[in-house]
This record gives structure tokens, C-alpha cells and sequence, in this order.
């Protein structure tokens, strides 16, 4: 736990955006920025209580690369939680996370078939904050390489992203080993993400990651 007491006081000011009508049922997408540290981000949300939570936030950087920030909240009935930044599973770009102990752990994963993905070293992630509570676990962190990756692929501004979580006991084998092998997820779920609505202006971003330890 190493919450900035600064941060952990702040208020959220939401800003509902219309979401758009090609989400399925109860599924939302919100912008959301935050009035103290002028950060805004866009909130997927499955829009149920036992699934996970995505927040993202991107610079206003033209094209790739750039760094991009991911904060995931899980119910604690979720064994580990992934993000796929293509939509896939394949080829991609997958964060996956998982409490150990206090900690959260966070992993780089890449995979050419529908197997368990091995470690991606292309893309780098600095853990701004994490948290633990009765009911939750959260992980905030800067990913480097989450932008664009092999064979030319990169964001664009109609994204397709994509999640998995596990409830299974256990999820993840070793818990405290970044690659530990993983049990196959048992939700997936994809969104398409207009990235305009996680753009924030220039040094906002960095100023942020400075200001949550990062650099
Ligand atoms: C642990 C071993 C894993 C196995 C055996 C596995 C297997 C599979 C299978 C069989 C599918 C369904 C394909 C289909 O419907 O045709 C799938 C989908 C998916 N998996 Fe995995 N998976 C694993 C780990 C992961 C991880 C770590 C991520 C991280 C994000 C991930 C992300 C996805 C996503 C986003 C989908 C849905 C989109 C797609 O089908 O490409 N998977 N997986
Ligand atoms: C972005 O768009 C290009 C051109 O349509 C496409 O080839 C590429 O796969 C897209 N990238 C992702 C990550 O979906
Ligand atoms: C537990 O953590 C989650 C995620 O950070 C947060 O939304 C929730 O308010 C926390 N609950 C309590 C009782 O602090």
C-alpha cells in the first residue's frame, strides 16, 4: 500500500459523455477527470459488481508512442484481472494483475495462440499506487509500450479493448512471481473506446505519474 495521502483525499467530479449505443447492455464508458490533479480519464466499466473496472488516460500526443495510464479495480472474488490493448488475445499487448499479499502484482504478456501468454518485455509498467481493501483490490500504473507494438499495430482513435478476469481459487499458482503461470480466465468482455475521452493535455499526464512517484 503506498497511497499518497494527497491522492487518496481527493473527490472525483464526474463528467457523464454520452456512451455509446454499440456497448452491450449495462456496459459504460464515462470520461471522469479529477479537479485536483486535472487528470481526466475514461471509466469502462462492465456494469456489474462482480466484474473488474478500467480507467485510461493518454496524453493528447498526435501518434504513438506515447505512455498511458491503467488503473484497474477488482472485487476480491477475482483472482487475477487482464487487459488486452488490441481487443484480442492474440498479438497484443495483455497487462494482467493479481494481489499478493498487500501487494499488487502486474504483468507483461504477449501470445500467438490460445495458450498461457509468455512475458513481453516490449511493454514496461511503473506501478503508481495500489490498494487492498475488504471488498476490493486496485492497481494504478504507467504502462510504456502499451501504444503500439510488432507488425505496425498502434491505437487508434476507435479502439477495440478487451479484458479477462478469473474467479477461480487459484488463479495464479505463484503468486509472487511476475510470470507465475496462470488458470484460463473465466470472463472476457471487449469494448470500443473512442480515445478522445482519455485524452488530457500536454504535461498533465506527466505531472501526475511525478506527483503518484513515478518519473
Ligand atoms: C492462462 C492461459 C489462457 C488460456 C488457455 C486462454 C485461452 C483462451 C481461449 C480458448 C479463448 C477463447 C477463444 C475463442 O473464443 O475462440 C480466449 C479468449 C480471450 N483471452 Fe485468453 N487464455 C489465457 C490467458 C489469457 C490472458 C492472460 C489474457 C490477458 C488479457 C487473455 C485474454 C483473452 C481475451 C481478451 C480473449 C477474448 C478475445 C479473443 O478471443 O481473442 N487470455 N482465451
Ligand atoms: C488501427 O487501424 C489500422 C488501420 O485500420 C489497423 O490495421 C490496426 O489493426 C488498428 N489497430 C488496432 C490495435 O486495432
Ligand atoms: C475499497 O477499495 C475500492 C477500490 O479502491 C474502493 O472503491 C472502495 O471505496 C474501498 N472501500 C472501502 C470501504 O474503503
Amino acid at each position: 500500500m503506498h497511497l499518497l495521502p494527497l491522492l487518496a483525499t481527493l473527490a472525483t467530479l464526474t463528467t457523464a459523455l454520452p456512451s455509446t449505443s454499440l456497448l452491450p447492455r449495462q456496459s459504460t464508458t464515462t470520461r471522469i477527470c479529477n479537479p485536483t490533479t486535472s487528470l481526466c480519464h475514461i471509466q469502462l466499466s462492465p456494469g456489474s459488481p462482480d466484474k473488474p473496472l478500467f480507467r485510461i488516460a493518454l496524453p493528447d500526443t498526435p501518434s504513438p508512442p506515447y505512455d498511458i495510464i491503467l488503473e484497474i479495480v477488482s472485487p476480491t472474488s477475482l483472482t487475477w484481472t487482464g487487459f488486452a490493448w488490441g481487443g484480442k488475445m492474440l498479438r497484443n499487448p495483455l497487462t494482467v494483475v493479481w494481489p499478493n499479499g498487500d501487494d499488487v502484482m502486474v504483468s507483461s504478456r504477449w501470445t500467438t495462440f490460445y495458450g498461457l501468454p509468455r512475458a513481453y518485455p516490449s511493454a514496461t509498467y511503473k506501478t503508481l499506487r495500489s490498494s487492498r481493501n475488504g471488498t476490493h483490490w486496485s492497481v494504478e500504473v504507467a504502462c510504456s509500450g502499451c501504444s503500439q507494438w510488432a507488425g505496425q499495430q498502434q491505437l487508434n482513435d476507435t479502439q477495440q479493448f478487451g479484458w479477462v478476469s478469473s474467479t477461480r481459487t487459484p488463479g495464479v499458482p505463484s503468486p509472487a512471481n511476475v510470470n507465475s503461470p496462470l488458470y484460463v480466465h473465466t470472463s472476457t468482455g471487449q469494448w470500443p473506446v473512442q480515445l478522445l475521452e482519455a485524452r488530457n493535455a500536454a504535461g498533465v499526464l506527466q505531472e501526475y505519474v511525478k506527483a503518484a512517484g513515478g518519473e
